[in-house]
């Protein structure tokens, strides 16, 4: 059977495992959780890293600070994992999925606009397979519009957008 996916292991993983049981403390927000807070805000200079514990997590957490009610409508590409729009189903919102684009999965942001409406709270890119979304024309239609943008970058570790980490292109950072 071929394996739906392979995990990569650095060989550290049994030794740092060891540390973490030692230190008494097997929770989050121990050690190794500090430790990937300082490093992924070092490599990709974003502002504050806060480690969830998983990326259903990060979205649930997402749709709850933007104040997802119902009624909010939400857009989504057509082709992503589960997690992206449940988050938001479960707060009511209405989806919108977008097609994907001719060479991609990722959304195709020529036929954004037309998915626009007063209603519209957010728009939520997911850079699949580590493949960026063309932020420049999102980023754009939400600053005229005023709804957030809410990236889905669990694909996305060390991959870039015009040289900039895909995951650091929510409005506060700009
Ligand atoms: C695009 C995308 N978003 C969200 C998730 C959910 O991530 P997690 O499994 O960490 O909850 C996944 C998982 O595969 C994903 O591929």
């Amino acid at each position: 059977m071929i394996p739906f996916n392979k995990p990569y292991l650095s060989g550290n993983e049994t030794e740092y495992i060891r540390q973490a049981v030692e230190s008494g403390k097997i929770s989050g927000d121990g050690i190794f959780t500090k430790r990937c807070h300082e490093f992924f805000e070092s490599k990709y200079g974003f502002k504050k890293v806060l480690l969830t514990t998983s990326c259903t997590d990060a979205l649930e957490m997402a749709a709850i600070l933007v104040n997802t009610k119902p009624g909010d409508e939400i857009i989504v590409p057509a082709y992503t994992f589960v997690s992206t729009v449940n988050a938001f189903v479960l707060r009511g919102a209405k989806i919108v999925f977008a097609d994907s684009s001719p060479d991609s999965p990722n959304i195709d942001v020529t036929k954004l606009a037309s998915l626009v409406t007063p209603k519209t709270k957010a728009i939520v890119p997911v850079h699949y397979a580590g493949i960026a979304c063309d932020m420049d024309p999102i980023m754009s239609l939400a600053a005229k519009n005023n709804f957030y943008v809410i990236e889905d970058a669990a694909q996305s570790i060390d991959a870039y957008y015009k040289g900039r980490p895909l995951g650091r292109w929510h409005a506060c950072d700009q």
